[in-house]
């Protein structure tokens, strides 16, 4: 497993597992078993509503907590209701920890953000959050929350895939040293991009699976990325690709899939 350096020097695991969209006992199943085959790093939300599931099995599996980098988020309508602080609170007593490795605003809720940028502020002061950060912020979101916080938020978690590359934002948050990951790497399978014939081409070239070479592509640009996935081989899969490295020429051809087309939705015009 390879590390990112934050921009607060935290350490964070380049490849984690993500579990939206399983029930607590599908959660419980993909975090023991991932925990068992060597990740160290998992990425929840409050509105999975298997936080506790995910607690159990790291509980279960009985490594030491400060071998492990765990993530949940800031969801909405807890930051409609100021209700800041309670989440945080509430997500760690569900999570069984006493601080998570990296706590998000979950999307960047109009009105709001900034304000809940302001307590996410005090959580990491007081140490309930190792880092802090922000995700499904475009740069006049990230640009918003620069007038009134010094604080520069330690990652920026986005919907990434080569249909969705978003060259502005991974270079707006390079420059401003805010981690870019990406959720749903694999998203688009929905979208047959499994199925794409450039990715199946460099599959065949580097004898690795058509996932394995998108997320090769994510950790060569440095991207930390998330899959998720609730079947073990599927999860060796995802993190069995330290072994090699893709060229310029085939990072660049992934970059030319572009087609700015989400699984899921418009930072600006989410309706949740
Ligand atoms: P499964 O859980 O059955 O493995 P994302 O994290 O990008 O949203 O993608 C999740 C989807 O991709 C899930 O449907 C997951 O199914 C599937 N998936 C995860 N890893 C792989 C892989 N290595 N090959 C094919 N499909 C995968």
């Amino acid at each position: 497993m390879k590390n990112v350096i934050l921009n607060n020097g935290v350490s964070m695991p380049i490849v984690g597992l993500g579990v939206f969209r399983c029930s607590q006992e599908e959660a419980y199943n993909a975090v023991k078993s991932a925990l068992d085959i060597g990740y160290t790093h998992i990425d929840t939300a409050m509105i999975y509503e298997n936080e506790e599931a995910v607690g159990q099995a790291i509980k279960d599996s009985k490594i030491s907590r400060e071998k492990l980098f765990i993530t949940t988020k800031l969801w909405n309508e807890d930051m409609r209701k100021d209700n800041e602080r309670k989440a945080m609170e509430t997500s760690l007593k569900k999570l069984g920890l006493d601080y998570v490795d990296l706590y998000l605003i979950h999307w960047p809720v109009k009105e709001k953000y900034v304000k809940s940028w302001i307590e996410m502020g005090k959580i990491y002061k007081e140490g309930l959050a190792k880092s802090v950060g922000v995700s499904n912020f475009l740069i006049h979101h990230l640009e918003e929350i620069f007038k009134a916080s010094e604080l520069i938020p330690a990652v920026n978690q986005v919907e990434f895939h080569p249909y969705v590359v978003q060259k502005e934002l991974t270079d707006f948050c390079k420059t401003n040293n805010i981690q870019f990951e990406s959720w749903s790497p694999l998203g688009a399978i929905k979208n047959g991009l499994l199925d794409n014939k450039t990715i199946l081409e460099l599959a065949e070239k580097y004898n690795k699976t058509a996932a394995q070479i998108i997320l090769r592509w994510n950790i060569d640009k440095g991207i930390v990325t998330i899959p998720k996935s609730s079947n073990k081989e599927r999860q060796l899969q995802n993190i069995s690709i330290f072994d090699f490295e893709l060229s310029q020429d085939d990072i660049a051809k992934i970059d030319s899939l572009d087609k700015n087309e989400r699984v899921g939705s418009h930072p600006d015009n989410f309706n949740f």
